[in-house]
């Protein structure tokens, strides 16, 4: 990897430390382009007109998501962001009174309040499953958990608010023994390390664009095995989704389209696919190897300062980087960083409260590494640090 020639080609990386991949990581300049160019285009010849000319390169995108997990091009479904991917998988399945839904203390926030709603509505329990001794989820705990009325294992891959990786194929090989429908939320391990749906074992994952592929906002997509296909129908349908075949008829779309709606940010799926091609071109394997260096060193380097935390769990962990500093209030060391013009964001106990709160954590600083930062910024950040707390 050529670190230099990758930072040349991120004009974010030009005066300023962004530390905040997890939040949003920065777009390259060939993803920008294709972005603008294609709004450029809407502008000057018109939005349908645009996307006809450019039908080719959107395809692409399938093509380049579904060589990114491993998937067929008629499992993926493009969307707005990933919540709305998880939504339109989970809100699908068909829940029962009495039915289980197994996850796992990391669990996104979003994801936890999907669960509560099924289990108010439908009376369906959903249980956590504990953590092992390193704060993974513990996959003997949930081969103990399993029983027929098991319907769903809804995993966050990598949580939000930490550099735990839940180790995502062990739970799979749980989920096929049993013939669990599995929902894997991948939304921060896509892009930073190998994905591959055939290793893990998940009928469904989801997983956003502008987050560690580096693709703009409002983009995500939706993996759906094609065994599952034709048994989850989307909790919403529209004139793209299905056909209208007569008076009193509709068929739903084969492929998992099926999961999107008409209108869509063609601009959006377009640099998507550019971000997306790179990475792979890249190489997962040696993103995941520079980035889990670069969190390594920076966990290293925070825990040798007075006062620091860090609070990363699991077994195998990832370019998320969470700690406190003793007596100082993570907001305000997020907010001095920001004014030495150090980009990190913080993660609080009401997004993560199966997680943050039983371990007594209120809020924690995340700084998320990826390829493309540097030692010197990581230095950079610790030096900053010791002023950033000073005047709280
Ligand atoms: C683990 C996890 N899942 C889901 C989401 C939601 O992603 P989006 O904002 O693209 O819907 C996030 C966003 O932070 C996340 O960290």
């Amino acid at each position: 990897m050529d670190i230099e020639e990758l930072r040349r080609d991120t004009p974010g990386c030009v005066g300023r430390t962004h530390l905040n991949n997890a939040g949003a990581a920065l777009m390259s300049r060939q993803t920008l382009k294709a972005v603008t160019s294609h709004l450029e285009l809407e502008a000057r010849i018109g939005g349908y007109e645009a996307a006809a000319a450019a039908s080719e390169t959107v395809e692409h995108t399938y093509d380049a998501l579904a060589r990114l997990v491993g998937a067929d091009r008629d499992e993926i479904a493009f969307v707005e962001n990933a919540t709305r991917a998880w939504d339109m998988a989970y809100y699908g399945l068909p829940f029962q009174e009495g039915d289980r839904i197994l996850t796992a203390r990391a669990e996104y926030a979003s994801n936890a309040i999907a669960f509560l709603q099924t289990a108010r509505k439908h009376g369906v329990s959903v249980e956590i499953v504990p953590d092992d001794e390193s704060g993974q989820l513990s996959v003997d705990a949930l081969r103990g958990m399993i029983d027929e009325r098991v319907r769903l294992i809804a995993v966050t891959h990598v949580p939000t608010q930490g550099g735990l990786v839940n180790p995502a194929v062990d739970i799979g090989r749980v989920a096929r023994e049993f013939g669990i429908t599995y929902l894997l939320d991948a939304c921060q391990s896509v892009g930073q390390m190998p994905i591959d749906v055939a290793e893990i074992g998940c009928d469904l994952l989801t997983a956003t664009g502008r987050k560690y592929l580096r693709g703009p906002r409002g983009t995500g997509f939706l993996y759906c095995a094609r065994s599952m296909l034709e048994r989850l129908e989307p909790p919403f349908l529209d004139l793209h989704a299905a056909t209208w075949t007569g008076p009193d008829s509709y068929e739903v779309r084969a492929d998992a389209r099926r999961f999107e709606n008409w209108e869509t940010y063609y601009a959006g799926k377009i640099g998507l696919g550019v971000a997306v091609s790179a990475a792979v071109e890249l190489g997962l394997d040696a993103i995941e190897q520079r980035v889990t260096e670069l969190a390594e060193s920076l966990r290293r380097r925070l825990r040798a300062l007075p006062g620091v935390l860090v609070h990363d769990q699991g077994q195998r962990r990832c370019g998320i980087v969470t700690f406190t500093v003793a007596g100082h209030d993570p907001h305000h060391i997020a907010d001095q960083l920001r004014a030495q013009r150090i980009n990190v964001s913080v993660s609080i106990a009401d997004y993560a409260r199966w997680d943050l709160e039983p371990r007594g954590l209120d809020a924690v600083v995340r700084a998320s590494v990826h390829y493309y930062n540097t030692h010197d910024e990581l230095d950079q950040m610790c030096i900053a640090l010791p002023s950033a707390t000073a005047h709280d």
